[in-house]
């Protein structure tokens, strides 16, 4: 069996660099399992327990599986068994064993096994790491999909994590498939207002596993010759989306990188079909992506305007690499990615940009820096020029943008201690940025709104 097992994983790991390990999506009915070994620590520290087991799929051919179980997870399973199978509970042979092994586990978990109710039960599933993917889950596509992610009873989270996947190398966490313990760890994050804390370790102890995408301490291998980068203080204060160190910590790159799976103008090809709605008719010679992060509005406006030249910043050194990595393994070459301030371009020659761009920027950060960006953006557009942003809507009504502002602030103020909801910035932008009325401070005209969800809207102006 083991054999079967090693195989079967090669063939998914194919195309990964050694020491990568994506774990596989499984579903099917368990046939049988055991406990064969304990294995080095896990990225929590703990030491695991590998469970082999035969899973029956839908195609009616027998699958190998494997997960990886701490003796915490163990003991948690068994409280589950206890509290939960009223038949069960009154099964004296199920007893969790008193010096846990591999053999005493073993025999634990075919004990419990052999109870039908057990053996068919979700809970089981759960401990073997099967049969839920989230990949169903749309996140912030719509509010219908926003209220499951919020509210536990509208969608089941897995009682135990997923097997969490394992990143040797940088190219391999951008090429790599999102995994079901990805999503599951994004889950949790919207439903981590009551265990905060607990949630911040353990998302964590997973996100420092992921490769740094470190370069030069000074990050001058990814600045403009000749330019150094002001770091606003609040950038490395008070972090968005629980971003441990914020976008200044290379570790958090994939997390924003499977946000693509979660906001819709992150989805190319949705960027893609706006653009073309709202702009195809211009021919851009020189656009600016600003807050480029990983570079997917940068690469849709390259790709959609092969000749112009595209300039994309961002004020993380690390989300500027992988960029220029991931730039590199799609054998694209008009875009030039540079780690710098949209609040000071002078580096950037005034009016010499006719399509400035950017997408879901300006709500992350306090009101005097995103004014500071919207300045520079009007003093770099040329004349007839155009500026979209994808961003987050700014309703008239002030009900409304209070809803936005606690949904995403828990209540909790950007510059004071403790701790912050998913998106500590929002009073700031609805209260403080008031994007189209600084639109217009700065001189730009025909400002437009187009709704789009309840997250997002596209603010367009141009200047004459
Ligand atoms: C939510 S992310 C969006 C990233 C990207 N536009 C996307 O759509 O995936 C916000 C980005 O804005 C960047 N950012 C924040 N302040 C900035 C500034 N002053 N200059 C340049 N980039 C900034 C952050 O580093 C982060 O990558
Ligand atoms: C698990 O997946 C299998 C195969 O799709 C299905 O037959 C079974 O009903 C699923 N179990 C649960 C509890 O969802
Ligand atoms: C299980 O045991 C408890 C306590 O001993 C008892 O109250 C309960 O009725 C029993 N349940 C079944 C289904 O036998
Ligand atoms: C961010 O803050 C940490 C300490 O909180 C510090 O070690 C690090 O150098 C800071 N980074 C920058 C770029 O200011
Ligand atoms: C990029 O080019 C290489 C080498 O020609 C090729 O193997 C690879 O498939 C290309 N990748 C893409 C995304 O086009």
């Amino acid at each position: 069996m083991r054999l079967l097992i090693l195989s079967a994983f090669l063939s998914i790991t194919a195309g990964l660099h050694e020491g990568s390990f994506i774990p596989p999506y499984q579903e099917g009915e368990p046939l049988a399992m055991s406990v064969v070994s304990l294995d080095p620590a896990d990225f929590r520290g703990e030491d695991v327990y590998r469970i082999e087991f035969d899973l029956l799929i839908k195609s009616g051919d027998i699958e190998p599986g494997m997960i990886h179980r701490s003796l915490a997870d163990f003991q948690k399973f068994d409280d589950m068994l206890h509290s939960r199978f009223i038949t069960f509970e009154n099964v004296s042979d199920v007893v969790f064993p008193e010096n846990p092994d591999i053999a005493t586990l073993n025999d634990y978990l075919q004990t419990a096994i052999a109870h039908q109710e057990v053996f068919e039960s979700t809970e089981l599933q759960d401990f073997l790491g099967i049969n839920w993917s989230g990949f169903d889950l749309k996140f912030m596509e719509s509010l219908p999909e926003f209220m499951k992610i919020v509210i536990p009873q509208l969608y089941r989270a897995p009682e135990f994590a997923p097997e969490p996947p394992i990143f040797s190398c940088e190219e391999d966490s951008i090429t790599a498939p999102e995994t079901p313990f990805e999503v599951y760890t994004y889950l949790q994050a919207f439903r981590a207002r009551g265990n905060l804390e607990e949630y911040l370790t353990f998302f964590n102890t997973f996100v420092s596993t992921y490769p740094a995408f470190a370069g030069l301490e000074d990050d001058s291998d990814v600045q403009p010759a000749g330019v150094s980068v002001n770091i606003p203080s609040h950038f490395n204060q008070t972090y968005v989306h629980f971003l441990p160190g914020g976008y200044l910590n290379g570790h958090t790159v994939r997390i924003s990188y499977l946000g693509r799976s979660k906001f819709n103008f992150l989805h190319e090809d949705l960027l893609t079909e706006w653009l073309i709605k709202l702009h195809g008719d211009k021919k851009p010679k020189r656009i600016l992506d600003i807050g480029t992060g990983p570079g997917f509005s940068a690469f849709v406006l390259a790709k959609l305007f092969p000749d112009a030249e595209v300039i994309a910043v961002d004020l993380a050194a690390p989300y500027i690499r992988m960029a220029r990595q991931w730039q590199s393994l799609r054998n694209m070459s008009n875009i030039e990615f540079y780690h710098a301030n949209a609040e000071d371009l002078s580096w950037l020659e005034s009016e010499s940009f006719d399509f400035i761009n950017y997408a879901y920027v300006l709500h992350e950060m306090p009101a005097e820096n995103a004014l500071r960006i919207i300045s520079e953006m009007y003093r770099l557009t040329a004349p007839g020029g155009t500026m979209n942003g994808f961003e987050v809507p700014y309703p008239d009504n002030i009900v409304e943008r209070l809803a936005l502002v606690e949904f995403n602030t828990w209540g909790h103020v950007w510059d004071a201690p403790g701790e912050k909801g998913p998106e500590p910035y929002m009073m700031e932008y609805e209260f403080g940025t008031m994007i189209t009325q600084a639109l217009d401070a700065v001189g730009y005209k025909d400002i437009e709104i187009v709704e789009y969800s309840y997250f997002e809207s596209v603010f367009i102006a141009t200047k004459n």
